[in-house]
């Protein structure tokens, strides 16, 4: 079974969109294993978007994602990075289809709400970036009292 890791970015947070957000990967029927609001520091933020780093939005990205809380997010489903990259949309809102998060929330490319892993390396780098082990259910079922 597949994860992927989810970022509500804030302005996402500011406009109260964490619940619109939720119910998207809830109503395909994807499982939420984690979850946490968390206000990224530079260094955190720097080391999420690496890849990035030398890209001329790189200062501007920076300082947004560390403006405010985001809300971090584990799911967990078949084909869940592709298929909730397909529910968030394109990065540029304006090419976003209608229906998409992005398409529905957002206008501009550098407040577009959401964060989605783009591929299994990635997911399994930003998972490990933004939880321990244990904040994951289900990560360790040997323990679990479910599972007794
Ligand atoms: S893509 O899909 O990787 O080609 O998109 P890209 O244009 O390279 O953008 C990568 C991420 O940077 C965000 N971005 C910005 N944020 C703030 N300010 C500005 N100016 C800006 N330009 C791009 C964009 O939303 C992508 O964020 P994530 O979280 O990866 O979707």
């Amino acid at each position: 079974m597949q994860r992927t890791f989810i970022m509500v970015k804030p302005d996402g947070v500011e406009r109260q969109l964490i619940a619109p957000v939720l119910a998207k990967f809830q109503q395909k029927g994807f499982t939420l294993v984690g979850a946490k609001l968390m206000q990224l520091s530079k260094e955190h933020a720097e080391a999420h978007y690496a890849e990035h780093k030398e890209r001329p939005f790189f200062p501007d990205l920076i300082e947004f994602i560390t403006s405010g809380p985001v809300f971090a997010m584990a799911w967990e489903g078949d084909g869940v990075i592709d298929e909730a990259r397909k529910l968030i949309g394109k990065t540029d809102p304006k090419e976003a289809a209608p229906g998409t998060i992005r398409g529905d929330f957002a206008i501009e490319k550098s407040k577009n709400i959401v964060h989605g892993s783009d591929s299994i390396e990635s997911a399994e780098r930003e998972l490990a970036l933004f939880f321990e082990q244990s904040e994951l259910v289900g990560a360790n079922k040997q323990t679990s009292v479910l599972s007794k």
